[in-house]
């Protein structure tokens, strides 16, 4: 099957849907055909696929007959309305946005911690958040081993996780400063160049934000376990890509910072850097385009029984969207599910 597999990407001409082309053809999936789709204003333009370019196609809901699997990266508004569409024509969708991943219908999926949820889809995979994939991705294995019954999580998020708008905003704004000019703000609601953001997605009725709380609702879903108690606090930084995260957990059993180090090195997708005599930990611009969770800064919280802190690096674009969703594509291969049995699920 997988040789005669076409594969539609859309949002292509967005950061994520660039990086997905990227992630595809160095991957070398197995796909006979990729197609690029957009919205109309894109129509007729070229993105990259390798050394070769594609023509971008306008998305359209009758577009996905003959389209096997899709991966979307357009904004939570797009895949609500097309997603149901590609499902019925029985095309596998794997949704970058947060549109689906709430949606019991639907797997929440990094592929390293739950991939057995896969089994059970009905047409729409969602891809999680960001920040909870690369948590996620170093939590998993301690959870395995030493319950884990609370998260206080920090993050310091990248420009490059509200797409090219915001990776636009802030070169704009470090070149207006650097020509004496006021900086003007049109994506975040203040200047994000030199400065720090306690804000990202909207405000909620509880004084989190959308982004906090999909970072609590997700971990348990992920996890599948409702007793992990997640708290969070996310901050947009000046940085292109990469997303740090301060993370603090306690656990039923205890785990020390050695055995700690022991096992997330022997992790799926986790690179362990922690040195802190060589001066070694993970940081944002040294994790550019690299596919592995970055971990470092291990050490015991000595103020609770079992507790562990924590520094996790990843690129936002990279493991937490474009490689985690072809991860996903190429598990539903390999577990031969890229099919729809019931085409009327979202309909
Ligand atoms: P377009 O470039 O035509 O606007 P980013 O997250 O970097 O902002 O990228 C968003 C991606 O989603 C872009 O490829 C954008 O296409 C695409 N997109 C936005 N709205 C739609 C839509 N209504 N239909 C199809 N694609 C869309």
């Amino acid at each position: 099957m997988s040789q005669n597999l076409t594969v539609a990407v859309v949002g292509a001409t967005g950061a994520v849907g660039r990086e997905m082309l990227k992630t595809l053809h160095a991957r070398q999936f197995p796909a006979a055909s990729i197609r690029a789709f957009a919205s109309a204003r894109s129509a007729g333009s070229k993105v990259a696929y390798g050394d070769t370019e594609l023509t971008v196609e306008e998305l359209k809901e009758d577009i996905f007959d003959g389209i096997h699997l899709a991966i979307f990266s357009a904004g939570g508004a797009t895949s609500s309305k097309f997603a149901p569409y590609a499902a019925h024509a029985g095309c596998v969708v794997v949704d970058n946005s947060a549109a689906w991943r709430m949606d019991d219908r639907c797997p929440l999926v990094v592929p390293e911690v739950n991939a057995h949820a896969l089994e059970k889809h009905q047409g729409i995979i969602a891809n999680p958040n960001c920040s909870t994939i690369q948590m996620l991705v170093v939590l998993k294995p301690l959870h395995d081993v030493a319950g884990i019954r609370r998260v206080i999580v920090s993050t310091y998020q990248a420009v490059s996780g509200t797409g090219q708008k915001g990776i636009e905003e802030l070169e704009r704004q470090v070149r207006d400063l650097f020509n004496g000019r006021d900086p003007e703000n049109k994506t975040y609601p203040y200047r994000i160049a030199f400065n720090v953001l306690p804000h990202i997605d909207v405000f909620l009725e509880n004084d989190y934000t959308k982004e906090e709380m999909k970072m609590v609702n997700e971990t348990v879903k992920i996890l599948e376990d409702p007793s992990v108690r997640v708290t969070a606090t996310c901050a947009r930084v000046p940085v292109f890509f990469c997303h740090a995260e301060s993370v603090n957990i306690e656990t039923e059993k205890k785990i020390s910072a050695k055995e700690a180090r022991i096992l997330l090195s022997q992790a799926p997708g986790v690179k362990v850097i922690d040195n802190p005599r060589e001066l070694l930990y993970p940081m944002p611009a040294y994790c550019i385009g690299d596919d592995p969770t970055y971990v470092g800064r291990i050490r015991e919280d000595e103020t609770i029984d079992n507790g562990l802190n924590m520094w996790i690096v990843a690129d936002n674009v990279r493991k937490g969207a474009a490689l985690n969703a072809v991860q996903i594509a190429e598990e539903l291969i390999r577990r031969d599910l890229v099919r729809v049995t019931d085409k009327s699920v979202f309909m």
